[in-house]
């Protein structure tokens, strides 16, 4: 399984805050928005990933995240010249997803809830065609929505519906086997102008081959798009980091924790950090299993 993390796109409606820099690369909290995506494909044993973005920005992003070893990973990088649709995200990593299947995530959406790792750890392990993660929200017209039958199996997704057929809003995180990308070749553009995901997610769910898996029970799923939600999910992760001690989203924590870095390693990954609360946390960690 590839990864893929899509973080190009203009970042309009943050204006100014992203005029001269990247929308995944503003710090949700105390950290860049990219470690939050990166960090859900490493919990999901995904180590061979693909970072999109726009060409001006790639430079900060290489220096940001490096060739990934520090994660215990290997990261590539491409550019996608113009903002083309979620699904292009397929097209511009055709080559480094190859003939494997591949999991897509957006760069500015933040998952976080209790046993995140097994959700998505089963979720690859059962995926046949695509596997969507679908999250109950106040305003599902707002986003795609899912379909479901009286079981719960998904029957149809809908692009922002004025007439929601549910409250399960799909959210930016995907799984696909690899005859995605033969699908998202054959796209062509909305009447929006862009390649849509649910295209790409309805060929599956038209062939009884796609699967939601909803995140219930005390899971937030936030993406960073507007002033109002970028606010809300830094005081989130302000939040729980402060009460429960532990970071969200620390991509070392989570390589170190899968075996993929081991103590010397993230010892160097601290270092960089010097002084910071990052950087102390990394060695704390350390200094703990060393104990
Ligand atoms: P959006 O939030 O839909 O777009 P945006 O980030 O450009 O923001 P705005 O609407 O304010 O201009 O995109 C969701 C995510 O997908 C975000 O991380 C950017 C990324 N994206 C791309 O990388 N390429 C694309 O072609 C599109 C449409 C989005």
């Amino acid at each position: 399984m590839k990864g893929i993390i899509l973080a190009g796109g203009n970042g309009t409606r943050l204006a100014p805050m992203t005029s001269v820099v990247s929308k995944q690369l503003l710090p949700i909290y105390n950290k860049p928005m990219i470690y939050y995506p990166l960090s859900v494909l490493l919990m999901g044993g995904i180590t061979e990933i693909l970072v999109i973005t726009r060409p001006q920005d790639l430079p900060m992003f290489e220096r940001l995240l490096g060739d990934g070893s520090r994660f215990g990973a290997h990261i590539d990088y491409a550019v996608q010249d113009t903002p083309r649709g979620l699904a292009d995200a397929l097209i511009v990593g055709r080559r480094h997803v190859g003939t494997d299947d591949v999991a897509l995530i957006l760069g500015d959406n933040i998952f976080h809830g209790h046993d995140f790792a097994s959700i998505v750890a089963d979720a690859i392990k059962n995926n046949v065609g695509a596997t969507l993660f679908g999250y109950e929200v106040s305003d599902p017209e707002r986003y795609g929505v899912a379909r479901l039958d009286r079981h719960g199996a998904l029957i149809d997704v809908v692009e922002k519906p004025t007439d929601p057929p549910s409250k399960l809003a799909i959210t930016g995180f995907y799984i696909y086997s690899n005859e995605a990308l033969d699908v998202a070749a054959g796209l062509t553009p909305s009447a929006r102008g862009e390649l849509e995901i649910t295209d790409v997610n309805k060929y599956f769910v038209d062939r009884g081959l796609a699967r939601i898996v909803p995140l219930t029970g005390g899971f937030a799923w936030l993406d960073a798009g507007t002033s109002e939600s970028y606010i809300d999910a830094c005081n989130y992760v302000h939040a729980i980091e402060t009460r429960q001690g532990r970071k969200i989203a620390c991509p070392e924590e989570i390589a170190f924790d899968a075996g993929l870095i081991d103590t010397d390693e993230l010892l160097v990954a601290a270092e960089q950090f010097d002084s910071s609360e990052y950087g102390s946390y990394l060695v704390q960690l350390a200094n703990r299993s060393a104990a």
